[in-house]
């Protein structure tokens, strides 16, 4: 079954959001709409809207997260849910419990929703096709899979500051192969139509088949960066490498590490974009991460933005624009 098909309901409205796959561009858009009319509520005095009052909403994060977590739970929070976040370290699920009796067992306790953090490639999809009807899952990154709300809150900030999407080149530079994030966002991004997706990376760093996802692909920096309006830097995940894809950290900065000097070599309005958690001096300088053209922190707080239209859309309620 594609992601699509278990994604939305027959009437095309969404009920889980698992991954970018089979999502049309005009469904991204509303996503992105919906999560426009929440980015105003923060700066409010009266932050929380009550679309979501009564649900309760679980956070099944089976993997270390700080960001994700963290904005899900206040996007829950603003929408006027009540949170559980599931600690795996003293569950049951340490002590042998399978993941699927895991669920039962806070199926049990009325959750409305699962947003799922888990090591493993699809364990948000196996979730969502055991949950009983009525209940949401969104995937909060799988494996090295999909991180689809974090490339919706990434393509949420380059509307913000590019606006239209056609004209934009977009470089993601690093770790390919091991990124969920990259995935997401190339996927995203081509659903869009921007006009090239450049990946720049060593060859141990990128997928075999990578040229099918739809981008060019660079080995040398500077040439990659030529002329982009967005540069996305990406984490080494040495958590997820099995043998030494690099002689080490200093080499891949001295090849790969994003300067200001080599910056340059992209439009001088281009934005600086890295999931986090950064890396400094292996992936990125202080200089270019804290320097005038990153939005790294923007990112973040576009999050919750972004969270909260996945959670109200998936729960049948979509706006924040109304009274508190
Ligand atoms: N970007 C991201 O997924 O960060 P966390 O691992 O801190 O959630």
């Amino acid at each position: 079954m594609s992601g699509g098909q278990l994604q939305t309901d027959e009437q095309g409205r969404l009920r889980h959001f698992l991954s970018i796959e089979g999502f049309r561009r005009e469904q991204l858009l509303q996503i992105l709409d919906t999560a426009e009319s929440f980015a105003m509520l923060p700066g409010r005095q009266v932050k929380k809207v009550p679309l979501l009052r009564g649900k309760i909403i679980t956070n099944l994060f089976f993997e270390n997260s700080t960001r994700t977590r963290t904005t899900f739970e206040l996007a829950a929070k603003l929408l006027s849910a009540d949170v559980i976040n599931f600690n795996v370290d003293i569950s049951a699920t340490s002590k042998g419990e399978t993941l699927l009796d895991t669920l039962r067992n806070i199926e049990a306790m009325h959750s409305d929703m699962f947003v799922v953090r888990h090591s493993a490639s699809g364990a948000a999809h196996f979730i969502a096709r055991h949950v009983s009807p009525g209940v949401s899952v969104i995937n909060a990154g799988d494996g090295r899979h999909a991180h689809p709300t974090q490339a919706m809150l990434d393509m949420f900030t380059i509307r913000r500051h590019k606006g239209d999407f056609t004209p934009l080149r977009v470089a993601i530079v690093g770790d390919v192969q091991h990124s969920r994030v990259a995935r997401s966002q190339i996927m995203a991004l081509n659903t869009l139509g921007v006009t090239e997706v450049r990946v720049i990376a060593p060859r141990t760093l990128l997928p075999a088949d990578v040229r099918t996802l739809g981008v060019h692909v660079f080995h040398d920096l500077e040439q990659g960066l030529r002329d982009v309006d967005v540069v996305i830097m990406l984490r080494l995940q040495r958590e997820r490498m099995e043998n030494a894809l690099l002689p080490s950290a200093h080499e891949y900065f001295q090849l790969y590490g994003l300067t200001a000097e080599r910056l340059a070599y992209a439009k001088p309005d281009a934005i600086v974009m890295h999931p986090g958690p950064i890396n400094r001096g292996v992936e990125i300088t202080s200089e270019v991460a804290d320097g005038p053209q990153s939005v790294i922190l923007q990112q973040v707080s576009y999050g919750i933005a972004v969270r909260m239209a996945v959670m109200s859309m998936a729960m049948g309620n979509s706006s924040g624009e109304q009274d508190s």
